[in-house]
């Protein structure tokens, strides 16, 4: 693919990788990826923003060399995570002019993951403006999106903004731009979960100060670019949100049928209280859609046999998730099957102790669950639709 204008003397340089299935060798992606590099080039300067996953270099390289103006001054480093950051020792030894630009953190990071020399890079300042001669690079300083050495740069003449990995979405697509294209938001919803969310009050402070700009495009360092700001910004205020809707994340497994029979009955207790149900066996389940229903539930309810003494292994993982994910979801519960006995509530609580959740009463049946395990898993029901009686943000 050649470079693609965004603005004049502003272009995607960067590599649409269709094939790609998995990310940090945890992340699925249904839908591949990007890496999104872009050459500004000012009358002056010229200024290479991010680079691409190094499988992508020789992608990059043909792009630059088909720029009628392939000099490079500057180097922009938002992020140093390697997808973005992979190729600068290449783009170094190739423009022995260049200088990379970036925050003192990532000047560290790229030190020590990929032997940037501290000669070739330049600390950039929060509000720092660079002159390219018609275009000038504004940085603001926006850590932990997503690691706590990102930034983000703003061409005020072209209304645009590089903000990187943030407000992007794992989304190998031919066109440019998302326009006002809805189903975008789609992986952009995925992308938030799985990326963003953990540092969802810092989301908040850094979408506060985009607010103050005037921007009319978005060129983030994944995905297609927005030409609609509004529509991304509109829905990450509404991910970011505290308001949460009337929905049970639950997720399960289940070894010989008694922890299913369970989530059976109480997704259908659910149901008929008018709780909206978002199921997902974890033996299958696709954990990029459990990270995404996780955006808006108010409850999470975890179903699991208890094996060795404890949850079995998938519903740890799930556990470890959500405590990870840091969803803004209120209540939580756990149900399931024993044998013998065992902690199986008390681990679970753990990995998601400090979460601040409610913990409702948890129904564990040994064996096939009874007549009383059915009204207890009621009760839960009960208590779900009660707390979710009169939540602010539609199912
Ligand atoms: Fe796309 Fe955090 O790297």
């Amino acid at each position: 693919m050649r470079p693609r204008e965004l603005k004049p003397g502003i272009h995607f340089v960067g590599a649409v990788d269709w094939d790609r299935r998995l990310f940090d060798e945890l992340i699925p992606l249904p839908d591949g990826t990007s890496y999104n590099s872009y050459f500004v080039s000012g009358s002056d300067k010229t200024a290479l923003i991010d680079t691409v996953d190094p499988a992508m270099w020789h992608v990059l390289k043909a792009n630059l060399d088909s720029l009628s103006n392939p000099r490079i001054d500057y180097v922009v480093c938002h992020h140093a995570e390697q997808d973005h950051s992979g190729c600068i020792p290449l783009i170094l030894e190739l423009y022995p002019e260049a200088i990379v630009l970036c925050t003192l953190k990532c000047k560290g990071m790229i030190a020590d993951h990929l032997n940037v020399p501290d000669a070739r890079v330049r600390e950039v300042a929060d509000g720092e403006v660079i002159d390219l001669g018609g275009k000038s690079l504004r940085f603001i300083h926006s850590p932990w999106v997503h690691w706590p050495e990102t930034m983000m740069t703003y061409v005020a003449e072209d209304k645009l903004l590089f903000p990187c990995d943030f407000l992007g979405s794992h989304l190998a697509t031919s066109s440019l731009y998302a326009s006002s294209n809805e189903s975008t938001l789609h992986s952009a919803k995925r992308y938030y979960a799985e990326i963003m969310m953990p540092f969802r009050p810092m989301v908040k402070r850094h979408l506060a100060t985009l607010r103050k700009l005037d921007i009319e495009i978005i060129a983030p360092s994944h995905g297609p670019v927005h030409d609609v700001p509004e529509m991304i910004f509109a829905a990450y205020e509404d991910w970011t949100s505290d308001a949460v809707a009337n929905e049970v994340v639950l997720s399960f497994v289940s070894m010989h049928g008694s922890t299913k029979l369970m989530v059976d009955y109480l997704t259908s207790a659910l149901v008929e209280r008018g709780v909206t149900v978002k199921r997902f066996d974890l033996a299958r389940s696709d954990i990029g859609e459990l990270a995404m229903a996780l955006v808006d539930a108010a409850t999470v309810v975890l179903g699991t046999p208890t094996v060795l003494g404890g949850p079995h292994p998938l519903a740890v993982y799930a556990a470890f998730l959500v405590g990870a994910l840091r969803p803004k979801t209120r209540y939580a519960a756990v149900i399931g099957s024993f044998g013998w006995g065992g902690r199986t509530v008390e681990k679970v609580s753990a990995l998601v102790g400090d979460l601040g959740l409610e913990l409702l009463e948890p129904v564990l049946a040994k064996g096939l669950p009874v007549e009383a395990d059915y009204a207890a898993l009621d009760r839960l029901a009960e208590a779900i639709a009660q707390k979710h009686s009169g939540l602010d943000k539609p199912a």
